[in-house]
């Protein structure tokens, strides 16, 4: 069977928009800055996005399309069969990844119903009511057990329609609608009193603070910044093995990049006047920032219901479409690989991600560790070896691809092998080795039995 194709390069482009906004964007971001600092971490992160994280994009983008296969079998088409090891470093990164990202897609669902249905269904609970019993509730045992699968099973939904039919189709809807609701919010939290303190915190940098600080904020918005691009996973070396035509790469990228940066500080807009309005500290906030200290703020509004079911309605649509793409990774191995169908393979695999994430979901220290491994660790080691490849393997023949389908802007080309081969590479490696310490040093390698 030929393999599938996005309709249109717009398609690819939305698809790979909604896999890099999620959860990262609206839960991560605004609790990063708010643990690094404020606006100075914003600084940080925007140089980290445009210095390295486009570049790395671009990395994964040329072995996708250069070899129009999955993740596993892209290096050995490109006639590199050892660099596999890379490949599948990042599939299996996808797979851990998505089995604790689904846990928290499954809070939002329980946020989102219980924002409309809260007052009705007392089973339910209301999130504005009691936001730091619901949080308790909803985040570990049982319920988020079932939230979680409820979950996986729109995530298998889609996937199992296909690239063209299933993940393009939906990411069209889905992306616009991230983009309006939360704009239509960040207007409304323009009008409330306080939220001049929010802009202030999350928009004027303090340099001095961030200068004494550096050695925390770099690792942080290096790695805020590849996480937020859904680097080092393979999906982007998935989607863009389904392009089908010599379009420009690096317009594509950047647009990628651009909307993706929006999207975050769009989240920040709505989340840091929001909570300077209530009097809530962003620094106490911590992970827990977007499902307590908002559901709080939200709280004293006179129509707090409405505005908590559009809040978290745009984290859901944000972490669906993330995980779509996380699960598209697999999916896109097996179906290349042996005779089973898409359906059957994201359903197989649905399920297996289920059972690997129910100790995330009935006890959020195991979700930590999971994403501390994650993210510390199997993300950069697997971007640190795409990069080494692309800059120094495929070298030439990378410089080719990414050139393709470009005219004029001759030097580009070079100056974006110079920086994979350079400053990339000595960032992420720089990126892995702090993870790893910062594991040690917490004795985060542990599992928390
Ligand atoms: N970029 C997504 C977010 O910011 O929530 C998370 C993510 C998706 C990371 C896919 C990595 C990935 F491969």
């Amino acid at each position: 069977m030929a393999r599938e194709k996005w309709a249109s390069r717009l398609g690819f482009v939305l698809a790979s928009v909604g896999s890099a906004v999620g959860l990262g964007n609206i839960w991560r971001f605004p609790f990063q800055t708010a643990t690094n600092g404020g606006a100075a971490f914003l600084v940080v992160y925007l140089v980290a996005v445009v210095g390295i994280g486009i570049a790395a994009l671009l990395a994964e983008f040329v072995v996708g399309r250069r070899a129009n296969l999955n993740v596993i079998g892209a290096f050995e088409e490109l006639g590199h069969p050892n660099w596999q090891i890379a490949g599948a470093i990042g599939l299996f990164g996808g797979f851990w990844v998505l089995s604790y990202y689904s846990v928290i897609g499954g809070w939002v669902i329980r946020y989102t119903l219980g924002s409309v249905f809260g007052g009705v269904v007392p089973w339910m609970g209301d999130p504005l009511a009691n936001p730091v019993e619901f949080f308790g509730v909803a985040s570990a045992g049982p319920d988020a057990v079932a939230f979680h699968a409820a979950f996986m099973v729109l995530t298998i939904g889609i996937v199992a329609f296909g690239v063209e039919g299933g993940i393009e189709k939906a990411t069209k809807v889905m992306v616009p609608s991230i983009a309006v609701m939360l704009a239509g919010l960040a207007v409304f939290a323009s009008t409330l009193p306080g939220a001049g303190a929010g802009y202030a915190y999350f928009l004027s940098p303090d340099l001095g603070a961030l200068l004494g600080n550096l050695g925390n904020v770099i690792p942080a918005a290096v790695g805020q910044a590849m996480f937020s691009l859904s680097l080092g996973f393979g999906v982007m070396i998935t989607y863009a093995s389904y392009i089908g035509d010599d379009d420009n790469l690096g317009t594509d990228g950047l647009s990628i990049a651009f909307f993706n940066t929006l999207i975050g500080v769009l989240a920040g807009l709505v989340v840091f006047p929001l909570l300077f309005a209530q009097n809530v500290s962003p620094e106490t906030a911590g992970p827990g920032a977007v499902f307590v200290s908002v559901p709080t703020a939200l709280a004293e509004l006179p129509a707090g219901s409405i505005l908590g079911l559009v809040f978290f309605g745009v984290v859901l649509i944000a972490a669906l479409s993330s995980a779509i793409s996380l699960l598209e990774v697999v999916t896109s191995y097996l179906i290349d690989n042996y005779a089973i169908s898409r359906p059957q393979a994201a359903t197989g695999l649905g399920l297996v991600i289920f059972v690997l994430g129910i100790p995330s979901a009935l006890d959020t220290a195991w979700l930590g560790w999971f994403d501390g491994i994650a993210v510390n660790v199997v993300l950069p080691l697997s971007l640190l070896l795409v990069v080494v490849y692309v800059g120094w393997v495929l070298a030439g023949d990378a410089l080719d691809e990414v050139q393709r389908g470009t005219s004029g802007a001759a030097l580009l080309g070079p100056l974006w092998l110079w920086t994979v081969r350079t400053v990339v590479l000595v960032a992420i490696l720089g990126t892995l080795l702090l993870g790893i310490r910062k594991l040690l040093v917490n004795g985060g390698l542990i599992p928390p039995f």
